[in-house]
């Protein structure tokens, strides 16, 4: 089946996927002017108490900037733009969020942690698409019966909330019943593994991690550093830090005091994606990152680590042609 108008003509078939506290309106208004969709967490635009709503002040700069880019620039406009929903019964700010952005005619929306069909609706009252993130064939199977449009699977190996499952098996699953949009995600860092997600059966790519480590995301300069600096090995799976299962880097668990390579188990009751999603102190350094990062080795502007993307890509694809054509 096509992609929906929205998702076509991106520059390289990626989407900058949202990342909790990182993403900001300087990162995704980079993305997508560097032709990729740019996402960001409803969550990470908060206010204190009695000030204008951040959310709404987020969307009218995105909105703002990248028409006027567009207006600019006729022959060359930027991709479209994503609000990430966290639909988890913690998140006491969803319906406010929900409001805003059907105000706002977001036109991507991505819901994480729970299938709703109001969700769904109210994007698709406003022209907007739902894509739904999910971690195997059962909850995918479920996003589709509640109205998502398009699907994200999460494999092992991504940053966050990540999957246990070979993106291999993941795709193929999903493949065998649904021809809508689906994107990978998990561990793709480069040209030649975006055109490994679409030879495996997926759309785009969906990419965290390697975002960390540009200028404009909202991380310190170590933690950027700790993405350029190290590799899968360095990477643990673990459940400790929020009551769900994410991959984290080693070196900050290490300099927090704890031994990464022997974490305690958690449980899923502790989730909690509301407002107050405080970490405790000693765990406010534990970074996450996916298993891909072992292709980043510096932090520079998102522009041209897409730049890179798209080069990179473009080689793949002449390499994959020699290889077709035998
Ligand atoms: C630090 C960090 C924070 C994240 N926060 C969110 C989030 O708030 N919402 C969400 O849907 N996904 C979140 N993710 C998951 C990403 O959107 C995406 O699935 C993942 O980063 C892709 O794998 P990669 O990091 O290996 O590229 C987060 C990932 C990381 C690394």
């Amino acid at each position: 089946m096509a992609l929906p108008p929205i998702l076509q003509n991106l520059r390289i078939p990626v989407v900058g996927s949202p990342l909790f506290i990182i993403s900001n309106p300087d990162l995704v208004i980079a993305q997508c002017k560097a032709g990729i969709v740019g996402a960001f967490p409803a969550l990470n635009a908060r206010e204190k108490e009695g000030e204008p709503i951040m959310l709404e002040a987020w969307l009218k700069r995105i909105t703002e900037e990248l028409d006027r880019h567009n207006q600019a620039n006729p022959d060359n406009p930027a991709a479209p733009f994503a609000v990430n929903q966290i639909v988890h019964r913690s998140n006491a700010r969803l319906e406010r969020d929900l409001e805003i952005c059907h105000r706002w005619k977001v036109p991507i929306w991505i819901t994480s942690l729970g299938a709703r069909v109001e969700v769904n609706e109210a994007a698709h009252d406003c022209g907007g698409i739902t894509l739904h993130d999910i971690i195997n064939n059962t909850f995918a199977r479920k996003a589709i019966e509640k109205g998502a449009d398009g699907l994200i699977a999460v494999a092992a190996g991504a940053g966050g909330h990540a999957g246990a499952q070979s993106p291999f098996a993941l795709v193929s699953e999903i493949r065998e019943w649904f021809d809508g949009p689906l994107l990978l995600s998990g561990a793709i860092a480069n040209g030649r593994s975006i055109l490994a997600a679409q030879a495996m059966g997926a759309d785009l790519a969906y990419i965290g991690s390697p975002f960390i480590a540009t200028d404009e995301a909202n991380a310190v300069p170590d933690y950027k550093q700790m993405i350029v600096g190290h590799g899968a090995e360095d990477i643990v799976y673990s459940n400790l830090f929020t009551g769900v299962h994410g991959n984290y880097l080693k070196p900050s668990i290490a300099r927090a005091g704890m031994d990464p390579d022997n974490l305690e188990r958690s449980d899923p009751s502790k989730m909690n994606f509301g407002e107050n999603r405080e970490k405790p102190k000693s765990w406010k350094e534990i970074w996450g990152s996916g298993q891909g990062i072992g292709a980043i080795r510096t932090v520079q502007p998102a522009a041209r680590l897409i730049d890179t993307l798209a080069a990179q890509y473009a080689d793949a694809k002449a390499e994959m042609r020699k290889i077709v054509n035998g």
